[in-house]
């Protein structure tokens, strides 16, 4: 079933140099681009977009993390895209992330971890409403 999915690149992949890289290996599988933008989002968005995380303890240097710079905002779509881009992310944290991961190849931490993907079908439609309130759902 097709679906649609938020990604982030988040600051470190920005800084890095490492959007070419990320992104190609999302067209590479076969994903296609709906919406794509360079954001510097501030606390406000961070806490929008991770709502159910705000209370929790690692939250606050995650929310300075990814207001810290811009990042890459974007709309794959595909066969199964959710589980897809999360599969090519690989676990949460870089350092038992599988390699052949985006995160196991190329990260060493759960904070800058590079990527992000919507966890499920009504996490991924809150967030494309968030992100892209101008496309369809
Ligand atoms: S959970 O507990 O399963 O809901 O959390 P998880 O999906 O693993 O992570 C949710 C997002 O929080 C980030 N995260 C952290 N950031 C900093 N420090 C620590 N310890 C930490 N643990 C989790 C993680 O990178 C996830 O970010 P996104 O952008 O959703 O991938």
């Amino acid at each position: 079933m097709s679906q649609r999915t938020l990604v982030l690149l988040k600051p470190d992949a920005v800084r890095r140099g490492l959007v070419g890289e990320i992104l190609s290996r999302f067209e590479t599988k076969g994903l296609a681009l709906v919406a794509l933008e360079l954001r510097h989002i501030d606390a406000a968005q961070a806490d929008a977009h991770y709502a159910e995380h705000v209370e929790r303890d690692f939250y606050p240097p995650l929310r300075d993390f990814v207001t810290s710079g811009p990042l890459l905002a974007a709309v794959l779509e595909g066969d199964e895209a959710i589980e897809v881009v999360r599969a090519l992310n690989g676990a949460t944290d870089g350092r038992k992330a599988a390699p052949g991961t985006i995160r196991g190849d190329l990260s060493l931490s759960n904070r800058e971890n590079l990527v992000h993907g919507s966890d499920g079908p009504e996490s991924a439609e809150r967030e494309i409403a968030l992100w892209f309130p101008a496309l369809d759902a």
